[in-house]
Order: structure tokens, then sequence, then C-alpha cells
């Protein structure tokens, strides 16, 4: 376990938010977390992951505990069970499972993020979830000061969501396993997928890959959180009278009678692609995404975001839900 002192948060958010926390716990595998944790009752803390869905909006004045993103053994493949330490790089993973004839993250790949924070968020892309492939979760209770696991369906998962977004600072998860598949069956359900490269698992996992980039900001030129607010579900009457008033919208997904609109046109939609507000931006690529276009501060993203939703709700009576978690 290490301790740093008085800390800025810039490297650990993909906004690159210049925020300082006043202290930061790396934890490590092997820790003894119920006798080490350093936190007192009542004392502040927040969980941070790989830092790609927090956007800080002022200093933290508590404890930022994160994991090492450091496991000296390697994930552990026991045939298509897959464990792996809650602080590894997400895309590292997915890159070590095809490597070890393991499949069925090919369409994750190039999400930002640990491990850990792909179970807590339940992150999606081209057509799978998190959800579809985890078996357990493995946490530190910090409440109760003990290990714990979950099982998949304990864990609550649905659209960008789970028990672990429900129980804020509760559950630091360590370790997460995945049921995957020793056979490469390419899953082109999603629409953008047609037509891609696929014949192998990693040429489907290039293609992905390219993609995303084609639509999200490089890191090393731009700070982002990825898609910055989750797709809005409305009911049937709301979906009839925006696809009646609107018949170039994208056919939403339905989902149990609900529907499941594409934010990035609404935004699109709205005019508000490629604009910028003090220092944060609407990618031009991408309405989805805000952006940080130099030295942003994390009130200039929230005041931009609040200003696209006021938009929204008034042109198509539409609430937009952040999914980045605002500290
Ligand atoms: N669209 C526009 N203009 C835009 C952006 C999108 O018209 O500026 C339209 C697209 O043409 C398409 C529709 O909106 O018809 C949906 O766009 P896309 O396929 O890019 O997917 P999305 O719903 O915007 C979601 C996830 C992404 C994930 C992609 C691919 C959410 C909030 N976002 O985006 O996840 O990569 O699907 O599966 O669910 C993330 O969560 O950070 C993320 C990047």
């Amino acid at each position: 376990m290490q301790i740093l002192e008085n800390i800025s948060l810039k490297p650990y958010n993909t906004f690159g938010i210049d925020a300082k926390a006043d202290r930061m716990v790396i934890v490590e595998p092997g820790d003894d977390l119920c006798s080490q944790l350093p936190l007192a009752d009542g004392q502040p803390y927040i969980i941070l992951g790989g830092g790609s869905d927090m956007l800080f909006t002022t200093d933290y004045h508590g404890t930022v505990l994160k994991l090492s993103p450091e496991d000296p053994d390697g994930p552990s493949a026991d045939g298509v069970m897959l464990r792996t330490w809650g602080g590894m790089v997400m895309d590292d993973l997915v890159q070590w499972s095809l490597d070890n004839g393991l499949y069925g993250m090919e369409n994750l790949s190039a999400i930002p993020g640990t491990v850990g924070a792909a179970a807590v968020q339940n992150v999606g892309a081209y057509g799978v979830e998190a959800k579809d492939i985890i078996e357990s979760v493995e946490v530190f209770d910090i409440q109760l000061r003990k290990q714990m696991q979950f099982t998949n369906a304990e864990c609550g998962f649905a659209y960008r969501d789970s028990l672990f977004k429900h129980t804020v600072g509760r559950y630091l998860v360590l370790w997460v396993t995945f049921r995957l598949q020793s056979r490469f069956v390419a899953n082109l359900s999603y629409k953008a997928l047609e037509g891609l490269p696929h014949t192998t698992a990693d040429e489907l996992r290039r293609s992905i890959t390219d993609l995303r980039w084609q639509k999200l900001p490089r890191p090393e030129e731009y700070g982002s959180a990825g898609s910055f607010f989750k797709n809005p579900v409305v009911d049937e009457p709301t979906y009839m009278r925006l696809k009646a008033e609107f018949p170039d919208m994208p056919d939403a997904h339905a989902v149990g009678g609900q529907y499941k609109l594409s934010a990035g046109w609404l935004i699109d939609r709205a005019g508000w692609k490629g604009r910028t507000q003090g220092g944060a931006g609407v990618w031009p690529k991408n309405a989805l995404v805000l952006y940080n276009t130099g030295n942003c501060t994390g009130s200039e993203v929230t005041a931009l975001s609040k200003a696209i939703q006021d938009d929204i709700a008034a042109r198509f009576g539409v609430a937009l839900i952040p999914e980045a978690i605002i500290v």
C-alpha cells in the first residue's frame, strides 16, 4: 500500500482536470485491508478507477482510494474463467485474453478505465456489456471491513449501472472474474460493425479500436470522459411524438417497453457539435463527448453540460443524465 499526500489528480482523470486531493491511498494485491486501510470513521473518501468517468469540479479534501495498476502475478485463467485484479487497465486485459485464447471481450476494445470500474459502470460498447461476461466480483466492504464476493445476479447490473453505483464508496472492487469462451465467434450484432474486417478476434479488435478512435479524442491530445451523457430511456408516447416530429431521428432500441434514444443525435441535431464554452467543448466528431480544449476546469465542463441539458429538455422534452460521476 502506498500513501501520497497533497497530490494533483491531473494524471488520474482522463479529463485532465487539475484538482488536488489531500491524500491518495494506492491499494496493492495482497494488502491486508482489514487491518491496514487508513480510513478513520467519518473521514471523507472516494474510490477512483481509471478516472475516465469522474469529473472533478473542485479540490478533494479527503482520501482518494485507488488500486495499483499492477498485479505482479497477472490475470489467472482456469478454463474459460479469467480472474483479474480490478486495477488492471481494461484494454490491456482484452489484449491478454486474446493472447491467451479466450474470447468474448474483443468488442470492449479501447474502452478507457480499469477492470474494477468496468464492473462498477457496467461499461458497454458495440453489442457487449461487462455484465454479459462477468461471473463474479470480489470486493472489500469498507463499512463492514471484510472481503466478500457478489455473483453476477447480485451485482444488480443494468445499462451503465450496478449495485456499486448505488452504494457509492462502500465496496472497493478488488477482483473481477469473467466467463469467456475458448472459441472465437464474432459478435457483429451492433449495426455500426457491419462490413468491418472480423476474420480473427485480433482483426475484430483492431477494427473496433479504429472505429472508436474515429469518434473519440486521442487522450494524448485532449482530455475527455468518453460519452458524457447516458442515452436517455423514454416511454412509448414520448418516442412516438419525437419520431413524428423528427423523422430523421435514428430508430431507438426497445428495452422492456421503453425506448433508448441516441443522446449523441439529440445533441448533434440541436447544433452543439463542435461548439465550445469556456475551456470545455463538444467533440466535433461526436456530440456525446465533452472534452477539455486546453486547461479547462471541472466547473466549465459542468456549465457546458448544464447548457446542453437545458437546451435538450426545451427542444425535445427529454432529460439527459450524465454518465460521468461529478465530484
Ligand atoms: N449520432 C449522431 N451524432 C453524433 C453522435 C451520434 O447523429 O454526434 C448518432 C449516430 O449516427 C447513431 C446514433 O447516434 O445513429 C448512435 O451513435 P453511436 O453508434 O456512436 O453510439 P452511442 O449510442 O452514441 C454508445 C455508448 C458508447 C459506445 C457506443 C458503441 C452510451 C452512453 N455510449 O454510444 O460508449 O462506444 O454506443 O457501442 O451508451 C461510453 O460509454 O463512454 C462510450 C463511448
